[in-house]
């Protein structure tokens, strides 16, 4: 695992050479937790575009519509998004949907009963 700030230009500090690119990368609850704006969010998308070689995977899975979130006790802010703005932060950010699955009810996080955690969504997509 990288550490890495998807709020800079550069998320890992510098650009990447080519050859230094990677194949795969995994974002797992992170793209709404470091993002305060769809702007940011869709730029989010493009920074890790650069740091992929072409045809490189990218895997994020995160909640939809969700405003915030709990980690070891410790409530925080996400940023809320809808599917459409994720398609579209997909599409500009010149990625080929793969897999994508969402709004899937995860028994014991929550008993479908509170509209703020009930979706989210697992996306497989390739740098075109
Ligand atoms: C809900 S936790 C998810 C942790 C872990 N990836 C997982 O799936 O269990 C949110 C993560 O987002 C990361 N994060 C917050 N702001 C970020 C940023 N600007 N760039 C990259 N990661 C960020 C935090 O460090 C934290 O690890």
């Amino acid at each position: 695992m990288l550490p890495g700030d998807i709020m800079q230009s550069n998320p890992l500090g510098a650009p990447l050479e080519n050859e230094d690119k990677f194949d795969l990368i995994i974002a797992s609850f992170c793209l709404t937790a470091g993002c305060h704006t769809e702007a940011d969010y869709k730029l989010a998308w493009k920074r890790l575009a650069t740091l992929l070689s072409p045809g490189g995977v990218l895997i994020v899975t995160e909640p939809l519509e969700e405003s915030w979130n709990e980690v070891g006790g410790t409530t925080f802010k996400v940023l809320s998004i809808t599917a459409d703005h994720l398609k579209e932060s997909i599409n500009d950010a010149g990625f080929h949907v793969i897999k994508h699955v969402q709004e899937i009810y995860t028994p014991g996080w929550n008993d479908g009963n509170d509209p703020d955690k009930n979706k989210w969504h697992f996306t497989v997509t390739k740098k075109m």
